[in-house]
C-alpha cells in the first residue's frame, strides 16, 4: 500500500488507473478508523478495481470550541487497517496542501447546510463540503463511500456532487454498531463508562420509533413524542435535536414515509454524539 501526501501525486495515481480501464473508489476519512470505516473501505473494494482511503482531520470544519485538537490521531492503525482490507493508497495530506496559504475559495451548499447538525454547528457543512470537492478534485473517483451514520452530510454532499455534476457516484452505507446498538465512532472513545450507559439512549430512541412505526404509527407529533420520552430516561444526555424528516431536503415531515428520515443529535458529557434511521 502506497501513502500519498500531495494532490499531485494521487490525482496521477488515479488517472494511471484510469488509463488502463479501471475503476476508482474513494473512502474520505478524518482517521480514528473503526470497523464502520472499514465496512466503507470493503464496499470500495468490492465495487471498485483501486481504493484509495484518505486521512485528513479537516481543521474548517470544526467550530471554534470544538475538539479539532483533541481529535484522536491513530495514522499507524489506520494505515494497518485501510491496507488489511485491501485499499492501494491511504491519501493523508497536511494542512497547507488541502487549504494553501491564502486559499479563499469554499464550497456552500446552502440551505440543507442550515438544518441538522449545519444548525448546530454554524460553518460545519461549508467545511465538510468544501474539503470533499477538493478530495473529488484530486482523486477523481468514479464512486465515493459514505456513511449513513452522518446522514445529513450525505445529503449534503448528494446536493453538491449534483450541482457542480461532479460526476462521482456517491455510495452509502449501513451504519456499523456495537453489540449493544451504540453506533460507532471515533469519538466514542471520549466516553467513560457511565457515559458509554447513558449514551445507548440514542439507539433506543430509533428502536423504539421503528416499533411504532412497525406497529403501524405513521404521525410525526406521536413518533417524536415516544423518542423525547425515552431520552427522558437518561435526564444527563442533552438532546440536540429529534428529527423526522425527509432525507434529501432536511425538512421536516408530519407522517413517516417508507424513507423518511428519523434522526437525533445529544450531548452526553461534552461529546456530541448522533445517530439515525431510514424507516421501512
Ligand atoms: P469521519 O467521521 O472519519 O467518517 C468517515 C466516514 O465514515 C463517513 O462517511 C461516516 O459517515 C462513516 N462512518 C462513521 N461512523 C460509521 C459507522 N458507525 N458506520 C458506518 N459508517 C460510518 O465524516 C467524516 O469523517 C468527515 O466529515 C469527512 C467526510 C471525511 C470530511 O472531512
Amino acid at each position: 500500500m502506497q501513502i500519498i501526501s500531495t494532490v499531485n501525486e494521487l490525482r496521477a495515481w488515479s488517472r494511471a488507473h484510469r488509463k488502463q480501464g479501471k475503476t476508482i473508489g474513494l473512502v474520505p476519512t478524518m482517521g480514528a478508523l473503526h470497523a464502520g470505516h472499514g465496512s466503507l473501505i470493503r464496499a470500495a473494494r468490492e465495487r471498485c478495481d483501486v481504493a484509495a482511503v484518505s486521512v485528513f482531520v479537516n481543521p474548517t470544519q470544526f467550530g471554534p470550541n470544538e475538539d479539532f485538537a483533541r481529535y484522536p490521531r491513530t495514522f499507524h492503525a489506520d494505515c494497518s487497517l485501510a491496507e488489511s482490507l485491501g485499499a492501494q493508497v491511504v491519501f493523508a495530506p497536511a494542512v497547507d496542501e488541502i487549504y494553501p496559504e491564502g486559499a479563499e475559495t469554499f464550497i456552500e451548499v446552502e440551505g440543507l447546510s442550515d438544518r441538522l447538525d449545519g444548525r448546530s454547528r454554524p460553518g460545519h457543512f461549508r467545511g465538510v463540503a468544501t474539503v470533499v470537492a477538493k478530495l473529488f478534485v484530486a482523486a477523481e473517483p468514479d464512486l465515493a463511500f459514505f456513511g449513513q451514520k452522518d446522514a445529513a452530510q450525505v445529503a449534503v454532499l448528494r446536493r453538491m456532487t449534483a450541482d457542480l455534476r461532479l460526476g462521482t457516484e456517491i455510495v452509502v452505507c449501513p451504519i456499523v454498531r456495537e453489540a449493544d446498538g451504540l453506533a460507532l465512532s471515533s469519538r466514542n472513545v471520549y466516553l467513560n463508562t457511565l457515559q458509554r450507559s447513558q449514551a445507548l439512549v440514542l439507539s433506543q430512541s430509533l428502536h423504539t420509533v421503528e416499533a411504532l412505526v412497525a406497529g403501524g404509527e405513521r404521525g410525526a407529533e406521536a413518533l417524536l413524542a415516544a423518542a423525547r420520552s425515552v431520552f427522558a430516561t437518561q435526564p444527563a444526555v442533552r438532546v440536540d435535536y429529534i428529527a423526522l424528516l425527509d432525507w434529501a431536503t432536511l425538512q421536516p415531515v408530519d407522517r413517516a414515509q417508507p424513507g423518511t428520515l428519523f434522526a437525533v443529535a445529544a450531548w452526553v458529557g461534552e461529546t456530541r454524539l448522533i445517530d439515525n434511521t431510514i424507516l421501512a
